[in-house]
């Protein structure tokens, strides 16, 4: 009888862990639908949290990514150090210097930042969608 007691017990312990874990989600979404995505609102704060420390007017490639700068250096800009590429070609992530420096796949030279853990992957995927929605200055 005890036996059979602590078995429930020990069931009933089990099923209320696994529905309370069950109920913690991650804290960000990530979704594979396209998102509302503001550049001022979004994407602006990304660089200002991460990039500006070493993007601002002494920068040797000429890149100022502070509030006010970031915008017109960007859009259709050709980049300093992987000229003829474009920093940003709005609607195209594949053609954007920026974007894969941010995820880091080498084609142009090292990840940015280049200090810290990188981007998370939901801020990346606030760039892509803004990039791939025309790159607006919304
Ligand atoms: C610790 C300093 C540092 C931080 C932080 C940093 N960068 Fe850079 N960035 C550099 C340096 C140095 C270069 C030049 C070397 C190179 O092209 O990799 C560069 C180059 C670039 C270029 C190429 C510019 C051109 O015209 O050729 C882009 C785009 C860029 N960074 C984007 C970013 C973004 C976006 C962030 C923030 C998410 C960021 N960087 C954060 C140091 C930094």
């Amino acid at each position: 009888m005890e036996a059979i007691r602590n078995f429930f017990t020990i069931v009933t312990c089990i099923i209320i862990l696994v529905s309370c874990s069950a109920e913690e989600g991650p804290i960000f979404i990530e979704t594979d639908e396209p998102f509302e995505v503001s550049f001022s609102a979004d994407i602006q704060p990304i660089f200002t949290n991460h990039c500006i420390q070493c993007h601002n007017q002494n920068h040797p490639t000429g890149l100022d990514l502070r509030d006010g700068m970031s915008y017109d250096l960007l859009i259709n800009v050709s980049s300093t150090n992987y000229a003829p590429n474009l920093r940003i070609e709005p609607f195209s992530i594949e053609n954007s210097v920026l974007w894969h420096k941010i995820i880091d796949d080498g084609v142009f030279g090292q990840q940015m930042p280049p200090i810290g853990d990188g981007l998370s992957n939901f801020e990346i995927q606030k760039i892509e969608e803004w990039i791939i929605q025309g790159a607006l200055n919304d």
